[in-house]
């Protein structure tokens, strides 16, 4: 009576990801990126913030710069990604034309109070950078400096833009720093800038080249860990294949011999093994709300992850400011019915079906899991007037979103499983063991990438390796779906019947290891500091590092249920 609902959830969640997944291609109306000569040029002003921390950016304008003389741009679209990533891009009031030089000009001044001394003073201690873009082009630049002493604080006033365009294209912008001048209060500061067109070689697709960073990114580092990985993944295959070939075989061999003797024979036989649990395997887990939650959710970051991951190696993701995090999002939102369907699908097997509408409301709590931690920056945020506050009050449009979608596909086909009504006493093995074991081997196959994927988030680099990301991802499906297989096989021989909890947490726990890696790269290879810094990266991982784990759990869940069913299937029920 059910499937057809769910077949029909399934359907039409389909229907409505394409469509949704189609939505943002259709807004290509920003800049044509073409000029004519003499066209306006925009100069925005971005974020201003500490290099050692990427994420930390403020508004360019909250420390005391002034504006240009220009008062009047054209039209701008922000994307929804930008607004998330803390893009907010202003007019910096620069007066620059296509093809047209400037010489040295003044185009402003800064009236140097106490108090704007003591920003600057603060912004250059910290060692900010600003950021700015020129036709989608991003340019660096650093405040200031300090002396050896500490003593004496400099500002970098003049702004010596080189530009290279290609017919009537930009294809590069180097920026260089000049006209040191030392911050004395109540004084003025004159800014300066000038602009130099050149002609270039870089063709118009090839501009954002210059950007990556082939050393960094090198590709033999990769293949070599991608082939580590694949050597342990075909050891890892081999001996789960090799364990569950002979010791099923036998165990099969044992229990249908064990058949035909007479009962008599078989009371006084020592009936031991995963056999002996098949009356309970099927019994729901304990907390199957929370349980079937967490499985949807991983599931549906899974896909999310799977998805992002196959767009961004078919489009250079990375050439448009914030359009991976809109990708990511639309992505998030469109795949909420997979949450809605694997999650529901699983609670209603576990036999709580007539309920389970009215149940999946509350399943809402579990599965937004990762917003009370925003809840905390927001305080934090706020407190420290960061540039990203507005960003994270749109998340809670998209949580909205995607649980109306989420409940609205959770009907499921229910088909119970058989298992006794009181469970057999168990003779408990220790599975925290098991659960603290699993995660190694699914991140020893990844930690190299995470290095890859944290600097690329925490410092200055472009990730565009997806291809190798893809593989590192695949790979990983398959240790942590090994690993669980080998983990329940163990649970379930020594009859222990609590296979579904144990084989979520053996996979999630690399998480665990991702985290602990985290502490090793904030203390190895960043440079960053204080409390903000500290917990915006803790926080930010902890995020992270749950995401990956209930990934995994339900990566290595799905896979153990499928092995789990099919050796039971096999066994005659007595
Ligand atoms: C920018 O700097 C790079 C490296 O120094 C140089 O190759 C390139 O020609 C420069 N571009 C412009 C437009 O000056």
């Amino acid at each position: 009576m059910r499937p057809l609902p769910g077949a029909l959830g399934v359907a039409a969640a389909a229907a409505l990801w394409l469509l949704l997944l189609l939505l943002p291609r259709t807004r290509a109306d920003e800049h044509e990126h073409t000029y004519q000569d003499k066209e306006e040029v925009v100069l925005w002003m971005n974020t201003v913030g500490p290099y050692h921390n990427r994420q930390e950016t403020y508004k360019y304008f909250s420390l005391p710069f002034c504006v240009g003389s220009k008062k009047s741009i054209s039209h701008y679209h922000e994307t929804l990604g930008e607004a998330l990533q803390g893009v907010e891009l202003e007019f910096s009031g620069l007066d620059i034309k296509f093809k047209d030089d400037v010489m040295p000009a003044t185009y402003c001044e800064i009236d140097l109070d106490k108090e704007k001394r003591d920003a600057f003073v603060y912004a250059i201690k910290n060692h900010y950078w600003y950021q700015m873009y020129i036709d989608d082009l991003p340019i660096w630049g650093i405040v200031g400096e300090a002396d050896e002493n500490g003593e004496d604080y400099y500002l970098w006033t003049y702004k010596k833009l080189e530009i290279g365009f290609n017919g009537n294209r930009i294809v590069d912008v180097n920026l260089t720093s000049e006209g040191k001048v030392k911050l004395v209060p109540n004084t003025k500061i004159q800014m300066s800038y000038s602009v130099k067109w050149k002609k270039s070689d870089v063709k118009f697709e090839d501009r954002f080249d210059k950007y990556l960073d082939p050393s960094f990114f090198q590709h033999r580092i990769h293949w070599f860990s991608i082939f580590n990985s694949f050597m342990m993944v075909i050891f890892l295959v081999g001996l789960v294949s090799m364990i569950l070939m002979r010791t099923l075989r036998k165990d099969y061999a044992r229990y249908s011999k064990e058949e035909e003797m007479d009962d008599m024979d078989r009371d006084l036989g020592d009936e031991y093994g995963w056999k002996q649990v098949h009356g309970d395997v099927f019994r729901p887990s304990s907390h199957p709300l929370i349980f079937s939650s967490l499985i949807g959710s991983g599931c549906q970051i899974f896909a999310v992850s799977l998805i992002v991951i196959i767009v961004a190696m078919i489009e250079d993701l990375y050439t448009e400011r914030g359009s991976m995090l809109s990708t990511a999002i639309f992505v998030y939102a469109a795949t909420s019915p997979v949450n809605g369907y694997f999650g529901g699908s699983l609670y209603a097997r576990q036999g709580v079906s007539f309920l389970f509408r009215k149940e999946m409301d509350k399943a809402d709590v579990y599965w937004g899991i990762p917003y009370p931690s925003y809840g905390v920056w927001h305080c934090l945020l706020h407190q420290f007037h960061s540039h990203l506050l507005p960003c994270f009050k749109s998340h809670s449009f998209w949580n909205n979103g995607g649980r109306l979608l989420h409940l609205f596909f959770c009907y499921s086909s229910s088909k119970s499983c058989w298992y006794n009504t009181w469970p057999k006493s168990v003779r408990f093995m220790e599975p925290a063991v098991i659960v603290c074991l699993g995660g190694i081997l699914p991140f020893g196959s990844i930690f190299i990438e995470m290095y890859f994927i944290f600097t690329s988030f925490w410092a200055y680099k472009i990730y565009y390796v997806y291809g190798f990301m893809m593989l590192v991802l695949v790979i990983l499906c398959i240790v942590t779906v090994c690993v669980t297989i080998v983990c329940t096989y163990f649970l379930l021989n020594a009859e222990d019947y609590r296979w579904q909890w144990t084989s979520f947490l053996s996979a999630a726990s690399t998480a665990i290891y991702v985290y602990m890696y985290s502490f090793y790269y904030y203390f190895f290879k960043t440079k960053m500091y204080g409390l903000f810094q500290t917990s915006f990266y803790f926080g930010y991982m902890a995020v992270f590092s749950t995401a990956l784990g209930i990934m995994c759990g339900a990566i290595g869940y799905m896979g153990t249920s499928a092995f789990v069913r099919k050796i039971y299937t096999n066994v005659k029920i007595d």
